[in-house]
C-alpha cells in the first residue's frame, strides 16, 4: 500500500531532490506536530511567514469571521470588501503619505511584477536593476531580476534590459542611470544568508534614485510585519521607497501580498489602457482578514518592541566555537559555518531532536533563523541547546 510519502512523491510537483517530508498532523504556537505526535520546534515559521506562531486565535477567529460573511464574490477592484478597504486603511495610517495606497495580491513574487510594471509604466523606462544574489520570486518578471544566473539559464529568453548592482558596493550604483526605470532590493538580503546593508547602503541607492528619477522598490517581502522590530524595514534602517512589496509574514499564515504606492502612481493602471493589473484572487476577503488581524494585533501589542531582546537571546545562546558568525537583525538571523557540511549536519539532526531550522537559496554555509515573533525566551534557549548540544558532539 502507498504511504503517504509515496504519493507525495509520485503526485506532487517537487521542488527539492531530499524533502525533509516531515508529516505535518498540527501546529500550535511555537509547534508543529507530526503524525506520530512527535513536536518540533519551529525556528522557521514558514520562512518568516507565520507572525504570530500556528493557528494563533486572532488569525483563526478573523478566518472563522470572514468565512461565515462571504468569500470570493468578485474579481479584484469591483465591489467594496470591508477587509480589503479596512487593512488599505489600516497599512496606510502606519506608512508616509507617498506611500498610501495598496493593490493587494496573491504572492510576494506577483507583488514584484506589479511594482515592476508600476515602475515602467510610471517612469516610460523600461531598465530594471536589482542586485547580484538577489532573490524576488520565480515567476518569469521576478526571475528575470533575480540575481543568479544558474536558477536563470535555463528559462531564458526572460525580460530584456534587466541589469544589477552589487549590495553594498557603493562603486556599483554607477549603473544607475537615467535610464532605469526601478532598483529593486531587499532590505537585508535574504537568499545570500541575510546581509545587512553597511555604510547606509540603502541610504545611497535612495540618494542615487531621487538624481537619476529611478523609482526605489524595496522587497520587504520577509521583513514586513516586524520581523526587524519595526513595522517594516526601511523604518529601521530610515531610507522609504517609493514602492514597497510585501507578503510572507502579512498574512500571519494567510496567502497574500500587496505593493503599495502613491495614489498618483497607482491611478496610472486604471487608465489608457483600463485594467491595466488585474487579478481574481488577489486580496481574497479571508486572507485580508487574516492580515488585518495580525497587523491590529502587532500594532496594539508588545510583540514588535521585543524582537530586539529576542535576537540578543538567541545571539547570547548560539555562541560555540563551531559558529563562525551570526547575521541579520531582529528575528531574521544565520548562523555561518565554517562549511556546508556542517550546516547541512545541523539541519538534518536539529530535525531529529525536534527543532526546525532551514537551508538558504544561494549560500550552503548558512542556516536561517526567522521563528514566528511570538517565540518565547524559553523556546529560544530551548532551541539553542540542541543546536549547541550537535555542534558539541
Ligand atoms: C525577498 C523575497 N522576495 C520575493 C519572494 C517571493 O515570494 P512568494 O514565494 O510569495 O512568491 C520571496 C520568497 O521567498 C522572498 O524571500
Amino acid at each position: 500500500m502507498s504511504t503517504a510519502k509515496d504519493i507525495f512523491k509520485k503526485h506532487q510537483a517537487q521542488t527539492f531532490p531530499l524533502p525533509s517530508c516531515l508529516e505535518v498532523e498540527s501546529a500550535k504556537g511555537s509547534y508543529i506536530y507530526d503524525v506520530n505526535g512527535k513536536a518540533y520546534l519551529d525556528f522557521v515559521a514558514g520562512v518568516s511567514s507565520c507572525t504570530l506562531g500556528h493557528s494563533n486565535p486572532i488569525i483563526i477567529n478573523a478566518v472563522k469571521n470572514q468565512l461565515d460573511n462571504y468569500t470570493h464574490v468578485m474579481v479584484y477592484g469591483e465591489y467594496i470588501q470591508s477587509p480589503q478597504y479596512k487593512l488599505a486603511a489600516l497599512l496606510a495610517d502606519n506608512l508616509p503619505e507617498s506611500l498610501s495606497c495598496t493593490y493587494f495580491t496573491n504572492s510576494g513574487a506577483e507583488a514584484i511584477e506589479g511594482a515592476m510594471k508600476l515602475a515602467k509604466r510610471t517612469t516610460g523606462r523600461s531598465e530594471i536593476i536589482s542586485c547580484k544574489d538577489s532573490y524576488h520570486g520565480s515567476t518569469q518578471g521576478a526571475l528575470s531580476i533575480m540575481g543568479n544566473e544558474e536558477h536563470k539559464a535555463k528559462y531564458r529568453p526572460l525580460l530584456p534590459n534587466c541589469n544589477h548592482i552589487i549590495y553594498n558596493d557603493n562603486n556599483s550604483l554607477n549603473n544607475i542611470t537615467e535610464q532605469t526605470a526601478a532598483v529593486v532590493i531587499e532590505p537585508i538580503q535574504g537568499a545570500t544568508g541575510f546581509i545587512t546593508p553597511s555604510n547606509n547602503f540603502l541610504q545611497k541607492v535612495r540618494e542615487k534614485c531621487a538624481e537619476t528619477g529611478t523609482l526605489l522598490i524595496f522587497d520587504e517581502i520577509q521583513t514586513c510585519y516586524g520581523r526587524l522590530g519595526t513595522l517594516f524595514g526601511f523604518e529601521t534602517y530610515d531610507a522609504t521607497p517609493d514602492i514597497l512589496c510585501i507578503a510572507k509574514g502579512m498574512g500571519g499564515g494567510m496567502p497574500i501580498g500587496a505593493f503599495i504606492a502613491s495614489w498618483e502612481m497607482m491611478n496610472l493602471l486604471t487608465f489608457e489602457p483600463k485594467l491595466g493589473h488585474i487579478t481574481t484572487f488577489g486580496g481574497h476577503p479571508i486572507n485580508c482578514a487574516a492580515s488585518l488581524a495580525c497587523l491590529q494585533h502587532l500594532l496594539a501589542s508588545d510583540i514588535m518592541q521585543k524582537v530586539d531582546e529576542k535576537e540578543q537571546l538567541f545571539r547570547t545562546h548560539l555562541k560555540h566555537p563551531k559558529i563562525k558568525e551570526i547575521r541579520g537583525s531582529g528575528l531574521m538571523l544565520s548562523i555561518e559555518f565554517e562549511d556546508e557540511e556542517l550546516a547541512q549536519k545541523v539541519v538534518e539532526q536539529s530535525l531529529e531532536n525536534g527543532l526546525i531550522l532551514f537551508y538558504f537559496l544561494f549560500t550552503k554555509t548558512a542556516i536561517r533563523i526567522t521563528p514566528p515573533l511570538t517565540i518565547s525566551e524559553k523556546e529560544i534557549i530551548e532551541g539553542c541547546k540542541v543546536i549547541k548540544g550537535i555542534l558539541d558532539a
